[in-house]
């Protein structure tokens, strides 16, 4: 099973089992990982699953959509690194994958 690892902005960590092929928004939502809502169920059109993905990983990312790069405009404290966790689906390619929450979502 691939792992992601969970960071919340205050450092507490939750490294949790990742299917192949569900989002990671999903995985944080089944593992109960808060900070990551979700709101609009993977439509890329809430913007409440923002995270941060650790520099390790950057090449091995989905391109980003024009609609995610729109959506990330919103968000409080949008970085180079930005995604929409909704946007991003597990493969081997990111196993081990690291992504820190923000303070709070949109
Ligand atoms: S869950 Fe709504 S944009 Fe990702």
């Amino acid at each position: 099973m691939l792992q992601v690892t969970f960071i919340e902005h205050d450092g507490t960590t939750h490294q949790v089992a990742a299917p192949p092929e569900r989002t990671l928004m999903q995985i944080a939502l089944d593992n109960g990982v808060p900070g990551i809502l979700g709101d609009c169920g993977g439509s890329c059109s809430c913007a409440t699953c923002h995270a941060y993905v650790d520099a390790r990983w950057i090449d091995q990312l989905p391109p980003v959509s024009e609609t995610e790069v729109f959506m990330l405009e919103g968000v409080p404290d949008p970085r180079e690194n930005s995604r929409l966790c909704c946007q991003i689906r597990m493969q081997a390619a990111l196993d081990g994958i690291v992504v820190r929450l923000p303070q709070e979502q949109v």
